[in-house]
């Protein structure tokens, strides 16, 4: 009899590098995840679709996307960004153009942002050597600070006296959604803890709906720790006191800058992944790193293309690859442990050498190197 054929399930993938260095660490991405697929024995493949979406297709058209762009991607089974973001489109207009468009487009309301500290790398944060750091930070991604309601105007006050208005969405069903996701998440974890990231004591209307539905659904997790700490408190805590956190929640602006500060902590803005998830999944989720488009650095292939491809892991396991996923994070510990690092991590590697790395150790075990709890179980 012949040998049957396993049958392929493949995954549908848009590729969306936009700007700088974001085609630079999509295509590392890309050819990481090739790889997981080269080496599963025609079990899983990926089939990708790249658009060319971002600054350049700005200055060719005067969109970042095309109208229908949302239509174009949402039959994906995930997609797959870069960064945006280039000096000659204001930045407004980039990310609200084509990052925030996607997000809020299909209800990406759950962001997840691992801090993960990695061997090898050497952390600003002296605890980092004697503890085992690690925690998610969860962002609210649909409303709050990034709700995009205002205006500018100049209401009969002629030049120089415009006036301009931001103000900030919260609504009960979205605190709620994004808090119970972070308490399920915190029941994975060893650590069974929420901490919620407030600002009631000056935001006396939105940050206090959030606090109070915060209390509500803590109720129906007795098992769960919780605490609710100030924000300006949290960025302290994220420096002198990290070993006591473990799921942390927070409003979309506030979420935006911990994150930017844990991924500093872990080393490297460039070693930070993310998740944009429609936990619902009615529309596909978006897997991208934490960083920008790094237009100092773009171009010259020394970039860090970990955050890129520990946000491919991220993915893999929301496809359900659990052991692809656990597989593709341990080659990533594997390579920083061996000391292939990028300039911003103190080493002289290039993205490619770390792209080649990571490659070279999937599927190997070094029972030598320390490795670290898992940080997402289902993202
Ligand atoms: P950035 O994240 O691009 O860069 C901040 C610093 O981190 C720079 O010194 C850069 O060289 C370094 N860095 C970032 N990624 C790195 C990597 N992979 N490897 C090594 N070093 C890395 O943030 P910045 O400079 O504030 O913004 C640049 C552009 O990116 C702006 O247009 C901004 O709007 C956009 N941006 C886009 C984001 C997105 O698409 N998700 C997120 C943040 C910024
Ligand atoms: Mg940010």
């Amino acid at each position: 009899m012949p040998p049957t054929q396993p049958t392929t399930q493949t995954f549908r993938i848009a590729a969306i590098p936009g700007d700088g260095v974001g085609t630079e660490v999509v295509a590392a991405g890309r050819e990481v995840l090739d790889a997981v697929a080269a080496r599963s024995g025609g079990r899983i493949a990926f089939a990708w679709e790249e658009f060319d979406w971002g600054s350049d297709y700005y200055a060719r058209t005067g969109e970042m996307m095309p109208a229908d762009g949302l239509d174009q991607l949402k039959d994906f089974d995930a997609l797959y960004f870069g960064a945006v973001g280039w000096p000659t489109v204001p930045d407004h207009v980039s990310l609200w153009g084509l990052r925030l468009k996607i997000c809020q487009g299909f209800d990406q309301w759950a962001n997840v942002r691992p801090v993960h500290f990695l061997p090898g790398v050497q952390s600003p944060l002296r605890k980092a050597d004697s503890t085992d750091l690690d925690w998610v930070v969860v962002r609210e991604n649909s409303e709050g600070e990034y709700a995009g309601l205002g205006g500018r105007n100049l209401a009969a006050r002629g030049q120089g006296g415009e006036v301009a208005i931001q103000s900030a969405l919260f609504t009960e069903t979205g605190c709620e959604r994004i808090m119970r996701f972070a308490f399920d998440l915190a029941r994975t974890r060893p650590r069974k803890k929420v901490s919620s990231v407030t600002k009631s004591n000056a935001q006396q209307y939105g940050m206090v709906l959030w606090d109070d539905v915060f209390k509500r659904v803590a109720k129906d997790y007795p098992d769960v720790e919780t605490e609710s700490v100030l924000v300006d408190a949290m960025s302290a805590k994220f420096v002198l006191k990290p070993e006591d956190l473990s799921v942390v929640v927070a409003s979309n602006l506030n979420a935006d800058i911990l994150s930017d500060l844990g991924s500093a902590l872990a080393g490297s803005l460039g070693l930070a992944a993310s998740a944009n998830l429609n936990p619902e999944r009615r529309y596909p989720s978006m897997f991208e790193p934490v960083h920008g488009s790094a237009p100092d650095i773009a171009g010259t292939g020394t970039c860090n293309p970990i955050g890129a491809i520990g946000s491919a892991a991220l993915m893999l396991r929301h496809f359900g690859l659990e052991a692809e996923a656990g597989a593709l994070e341990r080659a990533i510990e594997l390579t920083t442990a061996s000391g292939a690092l990028t300039a911003d991590v103190g080493g002289s590697a290039t993205t490619d050498d770390v792209t080649a790395a990571v490659i070279a150790h999937l599927g190997q075990d070094d029972a030598d190197v320390e490795t670290r709890q898992p940080t997402t179980a289902t993202v």
